[in-house]
């Protein structure tokens, strides 16, 4: 069995994983969308609730599951025997540091990494962004799944709610 590891934050899961966790689905027979679990760092939603609205969109694909991880992703690629790492590609500028992670991953562990091109549509498109615009109360609706619109509205206007 082929398996690969989609890993991100996912914070929030946007229309472009989605297009890369669905185009891997067709290449792997199993894919695991592994969410990075970074204490340290600052998230809108907790590894749960990213965790859920992946489990919710992703339910279609019968041979996509969700993990969260902790530390390095090479550690969690040979526990769960996933033998590439498949990483969306937007622009050139994504291609220096996915490259350095690529060949720093493959010098850890035996494991590729492929490079799947983000589907042009999406080639703007960063979870960082879709917050930023969602916060000042631009449209995302067409950037994100509807659940993640919904929680993304709700969490939103609880931050404002809360800072008044
Ligand atoms: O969506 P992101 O924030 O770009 O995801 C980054 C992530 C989680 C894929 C990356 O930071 C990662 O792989 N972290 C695990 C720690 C690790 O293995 N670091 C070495 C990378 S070469």
């Amino acid at each position: 069995m082929r398996r690969a590891a989609c890993p991100g934050s996912f914070d929030p899961v946007t229309n472009g994983h989605l297009d890369i966790i669905t185009r891997a689905a067709s290449l792997f027979d199993e894919v695991i969308v592994a969410v990075g679990v970074n204490k340290s760092k600052q998230r809108l939603f907790t590894a749960e609730e990213r965790i859920d609205m992946l489990t919710e969109v992703c339910e279609p694909f019968p041979n996509v599951v969700i993990a969260d991880f902790q530390g390095l992703l090479t550690d969690f690629c040979k526990e769960r025997g996933v033998h590439a790492i498949v990483k969306g590609l937007r622009a050139v500028s994504d291609f220096d540091y996915e490259l350095q992670m690529a060949q720093m991953n493959s010098s850890l562990a035996d494991i590729e990494t492929v490079f799947v091109p983000t589907s042009p549509e999406y080639s703007f498109l960063a979870s960082s962004l879709v917050k930023e615009v969602a916060t000042f109360g631009g449209d995302v609706s067409s950037l994100v799944p509807p659940t993640v619109l919904a929680r993304l509205t709700v969490r939103l206007d609880e931050r404002r709610a809360a800072e008044m």
